[in-house]
């Protein structure tokens, strides 16, 4: 038994989120563990809330709200959106957690013993209208780099670059809308990350496994030289600059930056995941307490590979204590509205809460997991949703599950029926799931979702076809026992459906396996052969409802009109 750590990408507070973020970690990460644990491997996946920086105190002042009230009513709604979807977490914590303001401090307080901190006064933004600095977000202007009129102060929106405040053209404060800027020093922290060149060098080399988008990332910023940053803020609320409650002097009004506590709060929310169940998370993460034997998955969009391997490991290497870091880094590309950004300060797109009310997680997890924007960005689209849904839920999913079940009820009541020997169309199904099977399991390993929800298409057509072959409405009237042969052959795919479908539609799987009483979802070992006897003829079986309805053309135009579709 293998012991996996998975983390997803914490979502940030400020809303509930969109179909693209589900699709870049969450969804994604939730898929991964689910296969682990019903492969019988032992599994911890961990996410949270990421609740500190510029977006959430933007958010919470757009509320009107007090921000730790806003994150608090948040961090619930996206929790309870999380386990509507079907999310897995073992445990879905919080950034803002004392436990994160504790590690958050002893990393600081450890790299600067490690000669990794420094303090340095930088130029930032000030808005002297709003009497305070403008850090990140906080500042919004024309990116130096494509002129993009809208540039925020961290990154550009447009040409993706990352920014840094001062260099924007035409500030103004995202906060009053001022114009009246200067530029002011301050005094900041600083994680010398140039001394850590070798380390974190050496640290890639020794993952060439990782996938071609990670490892590109990586080593991009590694050529161009790693630098210094600064790793606090002049705001309020996020974690205090201070050591064992004192704060240090000169940082009264500053806190440590979202992007130097964000990722601690994976180390954080799995020892509060501990702490509330009694595991030893520790045996999770420290290689001197159990951890030499942990795979680390992380699993994340894009832009936040540079913060995973290179920020975060500065962050655990130069601790110099053995904490784990990551094995394997599963990035993905950007999921599009219709060619354009999903936005969750626009409020353009679906949002996770909009979605179920429409229609079952099942549906939108099977879409997204099939066309996970995995080897170039993906163009979300009601027409091309819609097309997916009644092709392969109702029409190859749906559709063989129904054609079994109630011919089986009409001709042989509701059991598997006894029969005779399987045959030459058997073997060949027999034959094809055996290499499709091995192929889907190959493909959830590597995390390659397009090609495994491909695969698993391919087994559920499989069934059709051999269902389709072997004709048992034709067969009956001549050879009622042959016909009972495919119709046990049949209920047993079901089942087999069932166990295989579970990680990425796992409602639909409960559905599956409920049909013939409660039945384990453990990974199929062995044959198809042995796979298609498990459930024996005399086995009683409940007939579902219908499992999917397709999606007409005028809910299409509806749902396109309801969400701005261009
Ligand atoms: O990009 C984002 O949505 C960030 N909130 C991800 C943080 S990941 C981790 F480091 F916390
Ligand atoms: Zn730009």
């Amino acid at each position: 038994m293998a012991r996996i750590l998975i983390t997803s990408a914490l979502p940030y507070i400020n809303g509930i989120k969109h179909l693209g973020n589900l699709v870049g970690s969450m969804l994604p990460s939730d898929v991964y563990a689910r296969f682990e644990r019903a492969r019988g491997n032992e599994v911890v996946f961990i996410c949270a809330t990421d609740e500190h920086g510029t977006p959430a105190e933007l958010a919470a002042h757009t509320a009107d709200q007090k921000i730790e009230e806003y994150c608090a009513e948040q961090h619930d709604v996206q929790a309870r959106a999380g386990e509507a979807f079907g999310l897995s977490f073992d445990y879905f914590g919080r950034s803002s957690y004392q436990s994160n303001h504790d590690l958050t401090q002893h990393f600081a307080a450890v790299l600067e013993k490690n000669g990794l901190i420094e303090e340095r006064v930088d130029e930032q933004v000030y808005s002297v209208d709003d009497a305070r600095f403008l850090p990140d977000r906080y500042v919004e202007g024309t990116c130096p780099n494509c002129d993009y009129e809208k540039a925020r102060g961290d990154q550009c929106d447009n040409c993706g670059r990352l920014l840094d405040p001062v260099d924007l053209k035409d500030p103004y404060s995202a906060v009053s809308g001022s114009r009246n800027i200067e530029i002011r020093k301050t005094r900041h922290l600083h994680l010398l990350q140039s001394k850590l060149q070798d380390r974190i060098e050496k640290w890639v080399e020794s993952h060439p496994l990782w996938p071609q988008l990670t490892k590109s990332i990586a080593l991009k910023w590694l050529k161009e030289g790693l630098r210094d940053r600064s790793i606090t803020r002049d705001l309020q609320w996020g974690v205090p600059v201070a050591h064992h409650g004192k704060t240090r002097p000169g940082f009264e009004n500053k806190v440590f930056y979202v992007w130097f506590d964000a990722p601690i709060a994976y180390i954080a929310a799995t020892k509060d995941w501990g702490d509330k169940t009694g595991a030893d998370w520790e045996s999770w993460w420290r290689e001197d307490k159990g951890a030499g034997d942990v795979t680390y998955v992380e699993v994340m969009g894009k832009d936040n590979v540079a913060f995973h391997t290179v920020s975060f490991p500065c962050t655990l290497l130069g601790s110099q204590e053995p904490w784990k870091t990551v094995d394997t880094l599963k990035s993905l590309n950007w999921l599009t509205w219709y060619g354009g950004k999903f936005s969750t300060s626009e409020g353009r797109g679906i949002f996770m809460d909009q979605a179920l009310e429409i229609l079952p997680a099942d549906y939108w997890r099977w879409y997204l997991m099939a066309n996970a924007p995995e080897s170039d960005d993906t163009s979300f689209t009601l027409e091309s949703f819609a097309a997916t849904v009644n092709k392969d839920l109702a029409d190859v999913l749906g559709n063989f599950v129904n054609r079994i079940t109630r011919f089986c009820k009409s001709k042989f009541g509701e059991q598997i029926p006894a029969g005779g020997e399987t045959g030459p169309v058997e073997e060949k199904l027999f034959v094809e799931l055996d290499n499709r099977i091995a192929a889907y399991t190959g493909n959830l390993a590597q995390m390659e979702f397009r090609k495994a929800c491909a695969e698993l298409r391919a087994i559920w057509a499989a069934g059709n076809e051999y269902l389709q072959e072997a004709a048992p409405w034709a067969v009956f009237k001549k050879d009622p026992e042959k016909a009972a042969v495919s119709v046990r052959i049949g209920l047993n795919l079901i089942r087999l459906f069932g166990v295989l479908s579970q990680p990425v539609i796992p409602f639909t799987s409960e559905k599956l396996l409920a049909i013939f009483g409660d039945q384990s979802t453990d990974w199929p070992q062995g044959k198809a052969t042995e796979l298609l006897a498990t459930l024996r003829p005399g086995t009683r079986f409940t007939s579902p409802e219908v499992l999917f309805s397709k999606i007409e053309d005028e809910q299409v135009a509806e749902w396109k009109e309801q969400f701005g579709a261009p």
